[in-house]
């Protein structure tokens, strides 16, 4: 966690300050520390991520158990490689249409949330300047701690601060980014996204960006009836809002103004042996909203 954003950062829990003791750092980056506030919560800084005692998905993304350094590259290498050409492509696509459009902005500090793997960040990493922070933010520790080797080792040069949080509480002030992005980040957030939508506004400063991705599916559709099913069985609701257009477009505009849907990709699934969704043989689209705070 680089010391620059210090000032940026709040205690989840009650909102009050946080310190910085620095135990051992790279620079102004810092591997390992503690961040207390000032009411006595505390929060430990280790491999170089912050981590404010979130705790992994129940039933998706669980990264911890996919082992130590050497299992975590070779997990992601064979995620990679199950991917069909096709839907790489499209990847890409999404990935480019975020990353450039924050990069045609002056952004002075950029959020990515939900940053996974770091798909997103490899793109980021790309496009915006050099100077230009980015705070990553997951609920895995464990993912952040991958990414916090993975670019130290791709992209030294590159600020990037790492903080294992929720995004429906995140540990920042309010109004300190200038944009936030995510890609597939939302919708991973199975029943809490419409909270996390607000609480990433809440993060942005006035006139701030919002740019987030969705694969996009039919009511009518045996796709939207296995994600019903695996929401029902899960206790989650509302969580089917943020596959459809008009449901993303309604949880966007309560919140956000000036939004608009760029249609990036239309077309139909392919298994990947992975995602339950696209699903195989049905139309779906891949939208990136732009919203304005
Ligand atoms: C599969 S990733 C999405 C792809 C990722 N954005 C990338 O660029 O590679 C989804 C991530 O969402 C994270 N996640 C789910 N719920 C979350 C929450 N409430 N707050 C923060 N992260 C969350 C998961 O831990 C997982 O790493
Ligand atoms: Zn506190």
């Amino acid at each position: 966690m680089y010391k620059a954003i210090l000032n940026h950062l709040c205690c989840p829990v009650c909102r009050g300050n946080l310190t910085l003791r620095a135990d051992h750092e790279n620079g102004e980056d810092v591997l390992e520390g503690v961040l207390p506030c000032e009411r006595g919560h505390s929060f430990r800084i280790s491999q170089g991520v912050a981590d404010f005692n979130s705790e992994e998905q129940g039933f998706i993304n669980q990264w911890e158990t996919m082992g130590g350094e050497q299992d975590f590259e070779e997990s992601d290498r064979e995620m990679e490689i199950q991917n069909p050409a096709e839907m790489m492509q499209r990847r890409e696509m999404v990935l480019r249409t975020i990353a450039d459009t924050v990069s045609g902005h002056d952004c002075k500090i950029v959020l990515d949330i939900a940053s996974g793997r770091g798909l997103m960040l490899t793109e980021l990493v790309k496009a915006l300047d050099d100077d230009v922070p980015i705070i990553s933010i997951d609920l895995s520790r464990y993912v952040l701690q991958y990414d916090y080797r993975k670019f130290r080792r791709i992209a030294p040069n590159r600020k990037i601060s790492y903080l294992a949080c929720d995004a429906t509480n995140l540990p920042l002030k309010d109004g300190v980014v200038d944009a936030a992005v995510t890609y597939a980040g939302f919708s991973n957030m199975i029943g809490c996204a419409g909270k996390a939508l607000q609480e990433v506004h809440r993060a942005i400063k006035p006139g701030g960006l919002l740019v987030d991705s969705y694969v996009v599916i039919e009511k009518e559709s045996q796709g939207f009836e296995a994600l019903r099913r695996v929401c029902a069985e899960q206790n989650l609701t509302g969580a089917e809002d943020f596959f459809l257009h008009d449901g993303l477009i309604k949880h966007h505009e309560e919140i956000f103004s000036n939004v608009e849907c760029n249609v990036v990709f239309e077309g139909i699934g392919v298994d990947n042996g992975m995602d339950l969704l696209p699903y195989p043989d049905e139309w779906y689209a891949e939208q990136v909203f732009v919203s304005e705070k």
